[in-house]
């Protein structure tokens, strides 16, 4: 039998160390028309041919809009003490400057429902489901869309205020801007460089402008914003290699970390690629550049970088490394260098949460069971990788596992589980996995 085991004196087994489960909107909740929902991006690109896997889209999803209860009934039964989850904007603001009481009162049950049963609410305001009207004006190329959110933010934060232990601006903006106006993988579907980089311009000035209002909102929660890493190790000793994946590491992390906590973008992108640079204001740096409470670093992979080919700045190495289901390199050690690195790099990182790590193992049900070893050896290797990191001397504050149950995987449609949780999509039937009941072992046998 496979468990999670951590050194009987590490941290993250003491009270204040905060085990979570994670989920985002679009990915679970179906119900996309109802209660003044407007359009989302990622509703127009599901319905455009070819964007996503077998067509699919999130028009049922999990149908966790009307399964709300039992899914928290779900993660209270797992133990878990904190759940992290996002807030669909479309909900909230269906027209622009109109504020929808419905959308509000979903995310008041489900904050309520988290509190009456002793788990903490960790809210993200944008987990990439822009309303599609924002979009029809520019989306994150306009510079009114950063504005636009501000708005929304301060809504939430009064609204719900202190009753939410840690709010997040943006999940990811990597993925937001870089797949949906870079490469044109997730919605909205743009793909050209210069656009990337603006859109995740916007995004952090985004973040700057509203973090200090959602701070004076709900005083008492945490405030902080959610990155995705894929640390990039040079394929070879080689300069040329080694120098490919130092770019590589600037252009994709070190460039929303630079302008965080040290109110610049790495310059080496620019010199490259001077009509890349995105329109800036004087000024935008230091907005953007504003205190936060916690870093949430979302964990999941490395990657192998070699010297680039055909004018290109770097090509992807070809790893030995084991896969996950959906193709992604099992490699715990550099969630430890990660983290570790990162402290290098600026002295004055804030504390860490891991806010997603988890696996696709798409293990299939078999006589009502799901035996996902693979998922829980992943599980327990990616926690001891934290532990390296915390004893290195990492202040890190939570763990959030991805996910509570399978759901839409963006570009994958539902080919690819990652829930702790098996979702039968034709009965919306929940059932624990085996992974699931480590957790729940895990979390139980801690001593509170
Ligand atoms: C990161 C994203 O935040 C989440 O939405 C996604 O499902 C997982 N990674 C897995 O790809």
């Amino acid at each position: 039998m496979m468990t999670f085991e951590l050194p009987k004196n590490s941290k993250m087994l003491q009270p204040e160390f905060t085990f979570g489960v994670a989920t985002a909107a679009f990915q679970i909740e179906g119900a996309t028309t109802e209660d003044g929902r407007c359009e989302s991006i990622w509703d127009r690109f599901c319905s455009l041919p070819g964007k996503v896997l077998n067509g699919d889209d999130g028009t049922e999803a999990c149908d966790h809009y009307h399964r709300l209860e039992q899914d928290l009934d779900l993660i209270k039964e797992l133990g878990f003490d904190a759940y992290r989850f996002s807030v669909a904007w479309p909900r909230i603001e269906p027209a622009e400057g109109e504020w929808n009481e419905l959308g509000f009162a979903f995310y008041q049950r489900l904050i309520d429902g988290l509190i009456e049963r002793g788990i903490k609410p960790y809210l993200t305001l944008y987990h990439w489901d822009l309303p599609q009207y924002l979009e029809d004006k520019g989306g994150w190329i306009n510079r009114e869309t950063a504005y636009r959110f501000v708005d929304y933010a301060e809504k939430i934060t009064q609204r719900f205020g202190d009753k939410v232990a840690c709010y997040t601006t943006f999940n990811e903006p990597w993925c937001a801007a870089f797949l949906g106006y870079r490469r044109g993988e997730h919605a909205p579907g743009l793909a050209e460089d210069r656009l990337g980089f603006q859109a995740a311009h916007h995004m952090m000035l985004a973040h700057g402008l509203a973090l200090p209002k959602m701070r004076k909102a709900a005083p008492k929660a945490k405030h902080g914003i959610v990155l995705n890493f894929m640390l990039a190790y040079a394929n070879s000793d080689s300069a040329a290699d080694v120098a490919a994946a130092h770019y590589c590491n600037e252009e994709n992390n070190y460039f929303f970390l630079d302008a965080l906590l040290n109110a610049q973008y790495p310059e080496s992108i620019w010199q490259k690629h001077p009509d890349w640079r995105p329109m800036m204001l004087p000024g935008d740096l230091a907005i953007i550049n504003t205190e936060m409470d916690y870093i949430g670093i979302n964990y999941y992979s490395s990657t192998l970088i070699k010297a680039g080919s055909d004018g290109a700045d770097y090509d992807f190495g070809e790893s030995e490394l084991p896969k996950t289901d959906i193709g992604w390199a099992i490699y715990p050690k550099a969630l430890t260098e990660t983290l570790v690195n990162y402290k290098k790099r600026y002295p004055n990182f804030p504390a860490v949460l891991i806010t997603e790590n988890g696996a696709a193992d798409n293990t299939p049900i078999v006589d009502g069971k799901i035996t996902d070893d693979m998922r829980s050896q992943y599980y327990a290797d990616h926690l001891l990788a934290l532990n390296d990191a915390i004893e290195a001397g990492v202040d890190v504050q939570g763990y959030f596992a991805w996910s509570l149950m399978d759901n839409f995987e963006w570009a994958f449609g539902y080919s690819q589980r990652f829930g702790i949780v098996h979702v039968d999509y034709q009965t919306q039937q929940r059932t624990i996995k085996k992974s699931g009941l480590e957790w729940q072992r895990f979390l139980k046998a801690r001593s509170r």
